[in-house]
């Protein structure tokens, strides 16, 4: 599709609260996680793709720059609404034919998630769906998705691969992200997930399915540049703490960062993964105090998915205020996949945080923004709207920020701009 001509210089005007989330491109932790950068009455410009100032408005309309280039910018009326940066979805599943509608009802009616899971149905009900689908069908359901994230405020957004679980197929979910990536405005971060479950022809043999990800999927996607990095599962059910290893010591090996899967229903010591300075650990339900500390001196980002929770029915959510408080870095992302959470909603997410995880509004929206861009390792150019930085905005028309975790099922985000120029629609 072609680019829309819109002007390389954009003024968001009239914002009644502007977000700037400024300060140091790091995890923010405990009390800075609630410094949000609240600019009552503001302005942006941006130049480039790029912003140029953001503060209070009537500052902003004397610059020099904006009083001498003014006829060649574009004006964006914000009408009084919360500008924030675009939110950064940094945990989806998104390459999946169709939803797992039989593994719903099995749950309304009493099973498990992990049950049905050892019965044969979970991920690897997933995977005859992506092996018989052809890459251009793949790629539409991506798009499908990255434009409804799009819609509710997401700029940025990590895509796993993960129901193929065969060389061929696993690479033709990784181009499919590619080719949705290619039409879609915002970020796509891509990542080999071939690790999320040990296929149905390997049972029994993980540790040759494990050899064959390190050995050739690993490798060739780093070859082929398909992925930043590489996933794993590492639960009761899927991978061990030793086979994960290996994944990552292989990811590494060749030039790919790491994340996992982990702790989601059982404990696990997280000292030997750490070692391998992952970028984030999601989940983490059940992660013990000993590693929360671990945690609150290293630099990897603690990935909370409470949409997972919500969907599965649980009563116990990720224990966001002992992170928080003990200085881990956390940041929070929608999980979006058939199986646990098939929404593309962050605000949904946010809600979920304030709600269940007892996170303040301004902790959540920190956690989607600068905490989830550092989740991806790209806090230099995302996550918050420190001038230089890619101009990717997000514009809710409500009042009052809190209103965004406030108001919930309810799409209040009403525009969008990525690289400075506006974009809600593709
Ligand atoms: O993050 N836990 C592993 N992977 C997904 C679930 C995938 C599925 O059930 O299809 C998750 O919850
Ligand atoms: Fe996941």
């Amino acid at each position: 599709m072609p680019k829309p001509r819109t002007s390389p210089y954009l003024l968001l005007a009239n914002i009644g609260q502007l977000l700037t989330l400024r300060g140091e491109a790091a995890p923010r932790r405990g009390a800075a996680l609630r410094e949000i950068g609240l600019v009552e009455g503001a302005a942006v410009v941006c130049a480039g793709g790029k912003i140029l100032a953001a503060g209070p408005q009537r500052e902003i309309l004397r610059g020099p720059w904006l009083r001498s280039n003014r006829r060649k910018v574009q004006e964006l009326d914000c009408r009084g609404g919360v500008v924030l940066p675009g939110l950064i979805d940094c945990h989806t599943h998104p390459v999946f034919a169709e939803p797992r509608l039989v593994d719903f009802e099995k749950r309304i009616a009493g099973a498990g998630y992990e049950e049905i899971a050892a019965a044969g149905g979970g991920i690897r009900s997933s995977v005859a769906g992506v092996r018989k689908a052809a890459a251009g069908q793949l790629s539409e359901n991506v798009l499908i998705a990255l434009n409804a994230m799009l819609e509710q405020g997401t700029s940025v957004v990590e895509t796993k691969s993960g129901y193929g679980l065969t060389l061929e197929d696993e690479i033709k979910s990784l181009e499919a992200i590619r080719q949705a990536a290619r039409r879609w405005p915002g970020e796509v971060v891509p990542t080999l997930l071939a690790a999320h479950v040990v296929p149905q022809e390997y049972a029994g043999r993980a540790d040759e399915y494990v050899r064959l990800v390190c050995e050739e999927m690993i490798p060739l996607v780093a070859r082929r540049k398909l992925a930043r990095y590489v996933d794993v599962f590492c639960d009761r059910g899927a991978f061990t703490q030793e086979q994960s290893e290996k994944i990552m010591t292989a990811s590494q090996r060749h030039g790919l960062g790491t994340r996992a899967h982990v702790c989601q229903f059982t404990p696990a010591r997280l000292g030997p993964l750490l070692e391998h300075r992952p970028a984030s650990l999601d989940h983490m339900d059940c992660v013990q105090a000993e590693d929360i500390a671990l945690l609150a001196r290293g630099e990897t980002v603690a990935v909370l998915l409470p949409g997972a929770n919500y969907f599965l029915g649980h009563k116990e959510y990720p224990d966001a205020r002992r992170l928080i408080d003990a200085g881990a870095p956390v940041a929070l992302a929608t999980d979006y996949n058939p199986g646990t959470s098939p929404t593309p909603s962050m605000p949904f997410v946010i809600s979920l945080a304030c709600t269940h995880m007892k996170m303040s509004p301004a902790e959540a929206i920190a956690a989607a923004t600068i905490n989830a861009a550092c989740a991806l390792r790209l806090q230099d150019r995302k996550g918050s709207l420190d001038a230089g930085k890619d101009a990717d905005m997000a514009v809710f028309d409500v009042k009052d920020y809190r209103e965004i975790a406030y108001w919930f099922a309810w799409d209040r985000c009403v525009e969008m701009v990525v690289a400075g120029r506006p974009a809600r629609r593709t």
